[in-house]
């Protein structure tokens, strides 16, 4: 498992570069990597920018979620050179959370549906949609590609603090408690 670098580490602020050489027994360590690292904490994705390495590999996806008790399960992915754009323009808020600011959940917007495309390890080339809750989990993760994290995003700081702490906060704001 590699160490989880956390809010406060300058790696998680710089641009990941894309991968270029494909299939390679380096990517395919960085992926078992990067599963252990997410499983272990207990999370539904993980960027390789968060375990110090500053390339465009993520991976994600989870059966079921103690950190998100109420979402559907994700298939697991491992998306490398990712990008995606908004299908309609809509947006919802809900609330996130994130390995390297664990313990703090912040109401974030996002688009609530995508098109994404990403290439996975062997080099292939894929495209899909996503919605909801799947598709903030893209949206967090390709983030941390661009060196953000998602508290950045919080528009509003009152919807910002320690998992349990926010419980009455969360209820208020009416959104689901992903
Ligand atoms: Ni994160």
């Amino acid at each position: 498992m590699k160490r989880l670098l956390r809010l406060g580490n300058s790696e998680l602020q710089k641009k990941a570069q894309p991968v270029t050489d494909f299939d390679t027994p380096e990517l395919h360590r960085l992926v078992k990597e990067l599963f252990n690292t997410m499983k272990a904490n207990g999370g539904v994705g993980i960027a390789a920018p968060q375990v110090g390495v500053p390339l465009q590999v993520v991976v994600f996806g989870f059966q079921k979620s103690e950190r998100y008790p109420h979402a559907n399960p994700v298939s697991e992915t491992v998306m490398i050179n990712p990008s995606y754009k908004s299908e309609d323009g809509v947006t919802y808020e809900d609330w996130e959370g994130c390995l390297s600011v664990k313990g703090l959940r912040g109401l974030v917007k996002r688009y609530q549906n995508i098109s994404f495309n990403w290439y996975d390890v062997q080099g292939n080339y894929h495209e899909d949609k996503a919605s909801g809750f799947r598709a903030r989990i893209i949206q967090h993760e390709i983030d941390h590609l661009n060196g953000m994290l998602f508290i950045e995003r919080i528009a509003d700081l009152k919807y910002f603090g320690f998992e349990d702490e926010i419980q009455a906060i969360m209820k208020e704001t009416g959104t689901k408690l992903a």
